[in-house]
């Protein structure tokens, strides 16, 4: 099956219960005990990850991604946290991107170091060579995002791999900017965890929070144990929900890559326009490797540019702008914009900002499903505002 038709059909029971087209929505916390006999695993209640609107959608989601199993939990933080707890212990430590989303960054670098579990973060532009000095007798994961955000680097995924398993270490992937429609990184290049903020692409719609795990059964297996005590599962009607948004998956995420590279090249072209980021461009870094490794080349649906003039053309820019709403989070049908130095990375300071290239006029843009060519449309005039209000703000020659 391809995965346009796994999203509709994977995962789903068979036979239907009691003939139902859609899954019912087990909305229960708990469920009639079956037997002493069963053993811990047999004990359902909802907490505990096994809930069948839970299962249903989890089985459709490892379905897509490839991996013998998967696990849905009630935020993509719920997801990261669970797996680096599982794999992590006291005295441990992890390699992770420096990029990487604010809320795993301050996981990362403030809760778990609280736990006594150490990180250092690795260039992902740089050669995998130059990681292996920052390696400790105690480094037992390294941590990647498929594409980075805000300004859509893709990690030499291959490389990543090789050099876990070169030096026996756990490979973890955030996924969310991808989706399994573009990269199933479990299957090429080989990642050990797959995560996702199902928030985004998965559900797609910006009515819920969720969180999945993929991996081997053994892997999700023990995520799972972590999670039913850590809490944070996935309500049933959260569950229904995503189940619900993953059957549109592959055709939401089609358009959105197409939109993306629509307006992307459009941007380049516009003179107000200083830089533009996306991993489906040819002037992208790795082009090459987006192209051989990301199902059809789909770059996904998330860019981002500069415009010329700073933050206060980024802000003329966005007041401008018809459809794409201010707000931060992504992957919906509808287009987001939002400048990072002011949402995503309003954390860091400004120094620390411009010394990773997020500089204050950087505006990122989730991409929704509209119309590509009405999506270019607004984005160009609202440039066109920017341009202008630049022009009338200069002194007048003499
Ligand atoms: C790449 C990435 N990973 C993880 C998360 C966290 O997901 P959630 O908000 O569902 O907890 C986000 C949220 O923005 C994200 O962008």
């Amino acid at each position: 099956m391809k995965v346009d038709t796994k999203c509709i059909h994977s995962g789903e029971p068979e036979p239907r219960i009691h003939g139902a087209a859609v899954m019912p929505i087990f909305q229960t916390a708990t469920f009639a005990f079956t037997g002493a006999e069963v053993g811990y695993d047999g004990v359902r209640y909802t907490r505990c990850n096994n809930n069948p609107s839970q299962e249903v959608v989890a089985a459709k989601l490892a379905a897509l991604e490839g991996t013998e199993a998967a696990l849905v939990l009630g935020s993509g933080m719920s997801a990261i946290a669970s797996t680096l707890l599982t794999l992590l212990k006291a005295g441990d430590h992890m390699l992770i991107q420096r990029a990487a989303y604010g809320g795993t960054y301050d996981l990362v670098h403030h809760q778990l170091q609280d736990l006594g579990i150490s990180a250092t973060m690795i260039d992902i532009a740089a050669a995998a060579d130059s990681w292996q000095p920052l390696l400790q007798p105690n480094t037992k994961v390294i941590y990647v995002e498929a594409i980075s955000n805000p300004l859509m680097e893709v990690p030499d995924l291959p490389a990543v791999v090789a050099f876990a398993k070169r030096y026996k270490l756990t490979s973890v992937i955030d996924a969310t900017f991808a989706t399994p429609i573009n990269l199933q990184p479990a299957l090429a290049p080989g990642f050990d965890v797959v995560i996702h903020s199902a928030t985004k692409f998965l559900n797609g719609h910006s009515d819920l929070i969720a969180g999945v795990v993929a991996g081997s059964a053994e892997m999700v297996n023990q995520i799972k144990s972590k999670a039913n005590h850590l809490g944070g599962s996935l309500d049933p009607h959260g569950a229904f929900l995503l189940h619900r948004g993953v059957k549109t998956l592959a055709l939401r995420v089609e358009r959105q890559n197409a939109n993306a590279l629509m307006l992307a090249a459009a941007l380049e072209q516009h003179p107000q326009v200083a830089a533009v980021f996306y991993p489906g461009l040819r002037s992208a870094p790795r082009y090459e490797l987006v192209r051989e490794l990301f199902i059809n080349g789909g770059a996904g649906g998330m860019l981002a540019f500069e415009p010329v003039g700073g933050m206060e053309a980024a802000e003329t820019v966005l007041k401008n702008l018809k459809l794409g709403m201010v707000a931060p989070s992504l992957g919906g049908v509808e287009t987001l914009v939002t400048r990072p130095s002011t949402t995503t990375h309003v954390g860091l300071t400004r120094e620390q900002r411009e010394a990773i290239g997020i500089g204050e006029g950087l505006i990122r843009v989730a991409v929704g499903i509209e119309d590509g060519q009405d999506l270019v449309d607004d984005f160009m005039q609202a440039l066109d505002a920017a341009a202008a209000a630049a022009a009338a703000a200069k002194p007048a020659a003499t």
